[in-house]
């Protein structure tokens, strides 16, 4: 099974994700493949129709928040099931004061992601962050990307375990997942997968990620994910 993210990763060169899709046809024929967003399911399906990406057997979206079937958009609840009782709005209301970050616009909002613009946080201020969150009794993951994004998720979810949970649910060993990504909402996808794959136009954050899992392509966007195919699977491409 292929989990990966989209934009920046399997979007972003059309030509590449052309042929991507035409050597997937084949792959199919014995693999799974799964899209893991930042964005909401919406987004995701105008994504799949629209542009040249195949349709996936099984889309994440949310930074993890949601599973559903890219189809229908059914969704898993027995996941959402396991941060059912978590309170966006409590967190929205502490941080729509705030003048270091800008909630981000509500179609980018959901129940399970308090999602904002935060220019250029260090570690220091997103731990600041947490702690303050923790001990006002809200538990939460958050989730720095691309020097801006700050997405505030239940400490249940995230693409990470996201992945895990659909590894146990399809019954295949974290051994056989391979993932790719290109900023730092894929970090804890890239560890909860066997094997990584980092394109080679991605953000600094995951370009540090140094561990025998990981491989860091030579090729960006969706060549680098061919690129990562063909060193964990040995996979051609037309
Ligand atoms: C996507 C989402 C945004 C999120 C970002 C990083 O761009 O739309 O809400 O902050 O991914 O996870
Ligand atoms: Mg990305």
């Amino acid at each position: 099974m292929l989990i990966s993210d989209l934009d920046g990763t399997l979007l972003g060169d059309d030509q590449a994700l052309q042929k991507f899709a035409e050597g997937w046809e084949q792959l199919a024929e014995t693999s799974l493949l799964v899209y893991s967003s930042g964005r909401l399911f919406h987004s995701v399906s105008t994504s799949i129709r629209t542009t040249g990406l195949p349709t996936p057997d099984l889309v994440i979206c949310g930074v993890g928040t949601e599973i559903r079937d890219p189809q229908t958009g059914t969704e898993w609840t027995h996941w959402t099931n396991h941060f059912i009782a978590w309170d966006a709005e409590r967190i929205t209301n502490l941080l729509k004061h705030r003048s270091d970050l800008q909630l981000q616009p509500d179609e980018f909002l959901s129940p399970w992601k308090v999602s904002c613009f935060a220019h250029n946080w260090n570690s220091r201020a997103i731990n600041a962050l947490h702690s303050q969150l923790t001990s006002e009794g809200m538990q939460c993951r958050i989730v720095y990307s691309s020097n801006r994004d700050l997405d505030i998720l239940p400490q249940a979810a995230g693409k990470g375990n996201a992945a895990l949970y659909v590894g146990q649910q399809l019954t295949i060993p974290p051994q056989n997942i391979v993932s790719a990504g290109d900023s730092g909402n894929d970090l804890c996808l890239l560890q909860s997968t066997g094997k990584g794959i980092v394109v080679a136009n991605a953000w600094d954050e995951l370009r540090q990620l140094q561990h025998p899992s990981i491989y860091h392509a030579t090729q960006p966007f969706a060549a680098g994910v061919m690129d990562g195919l063909t060193h964990w699977w040995g996979c051609d491409w037309p």
